[in-house]
């Protein structure tokens, strides 16, 4: 038998992969890897691909693919989303890198890649979180434009609509047979797809790992709300030893139970990214109770060091997209708990 000096050994050549019945090879990791939150994730998963298949850092794979989201019209992500109760769109976005950086901006106008924007509070402030017109004066003075804050023409139709009732509460609606809630995707009239937000993770061929999450949050939230999606820790974990999670849904109730920290933490003490993800949604089932998690939707993905993706929802309706080579970039339908 090894002993335990010949054993390291092998482990720091990469032969630490031994069983009592010989040697095998090192299990393959699967690098670089991207996944990321809902049908948009496809093509944002292209533009992170762009990147990682030339052997680029997960970080700018990370920023690159939801930019993609945030300048498309089409989904309640970015300058196109829906507005706030008072008629304006607010976004939050986070990001996060393999050295534990991170950067985020929350409640803010009239720029069209918050996600950008984060990044450059990690990388020249002293500070994670920028928020309102703190955070767009500092975008301004980095150079982005200061874009008309004129609504989207899908986003003025839907707030019109919106404005006849007012009603302030999460609906739950019926899509194509698939219970879904206001903040899961559903089809509008136009046939766009309605998103809150999209959450990507990635690892490089260098085996580091970085993410990133962007949002117009909640549609027609209170003016000020903010969700999950700028906290790190509940939208958004990253660490390079472990893995990497993000969330999307429901934000109060991520936050409540620090939801991508807590999946990341999962890992940690061994589960698999799926495994991890479900006992994340099961917190917030136990916490909230059966009958109101039966109102909202969230849902997790998340990746390992070993290159294992996975991901868990609420309830049926959520997937995610997983791009891992030139030619495979594919939708997963999310397991669900509550039927
Ligand atoms: N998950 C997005 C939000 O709640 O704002």
């Amino acid at each position: 038998m090894l002993d335990r000096r010949r054993f390291l050994g092998l482990s720091s050549l990469g032969l630490g992969s031994f069983s009592f019945s010989g040697f095998r090879s090192a299990p393959d990791i699967r690098k670089p890897i991207v996944i990321s939150t809902w049908n948009e994730g496809i093509h944002a998963n292209k533009a992170a691909w762009n990147v990682l298949g030339k052997g680029g850092r997960a970080l700018d794979a990370v920023e690159q693919g939801v930019m993609v989201t945030e300048a498309s019209q089409n989904c309640c992500v970015g300058l196109g989303a829906n507005p706030d109760r008072d008629g304006y769109v607010t976004l939050d976005a986070c990001i996060m890198d393999e050295y534990a950086n991170c950067g985020s901006v929350a409640f803010l106008e009239r720029i069209k890649h918050p996600i950008s924007v984060a990044r450059r509070v990690m990388e020249k402030t002293p500070h994670v979180m920028l928020v309102g017109s703190g955070a767009q004066q500092f975008a301004v003075e980095e150079g982005f434009p200061l874009e008309p804050g004129k609504l989207s023409d899908d986003a003025e139709r839907s707030y019109r609509n919106w404005l006849k009732k007012s009603e302030y509460k999460p609906v739950v609606n019926i899509e194509n047979g698939q219970k879904q809630t206001a903040y899961a995707p559903a089809k509008l009239e136009n046939g766009n797809w309605n998103h809150d937000t999209i959450g990507m993770v990635a690892m490089d061929a260098a085996g580091n790992l970085s993410g990133s999450c962007t949002t117009s949050g909640m549609g027609f939230k209170m003016r000020g709300r903010l969700g999950d999606s700028p906290i790190i820790g509940a939208g958004l974990f990253v660490d390079n030893e472990i893995g990497a999670a993000t969330a999307t849904g429901q934000g109060e109730d991520v936050i409540r139970i620090c939801g991508s920290h807590l999946v990341v933490e999962l890992m940690r003490q061994g589960l698999n990214p799926e495994q991890a993800c479900k006992k994340a949604v099961e917190r917030i089932i136990k916490v909230k109770g059966i009958a109101k998690s039966k109102e909202i939707q969230v849902g997790f993905i998340a990746i390992n060091k070993q290159g294992e993706y996975g991901g868990y929802c609420i309830q049926k309706g959520f997937n995610f997209a997983v791009c891992y080579a030139d030619d495979q970039n594919f939708m997963v339908d999310g397991k669900y708990i509550l039927s």
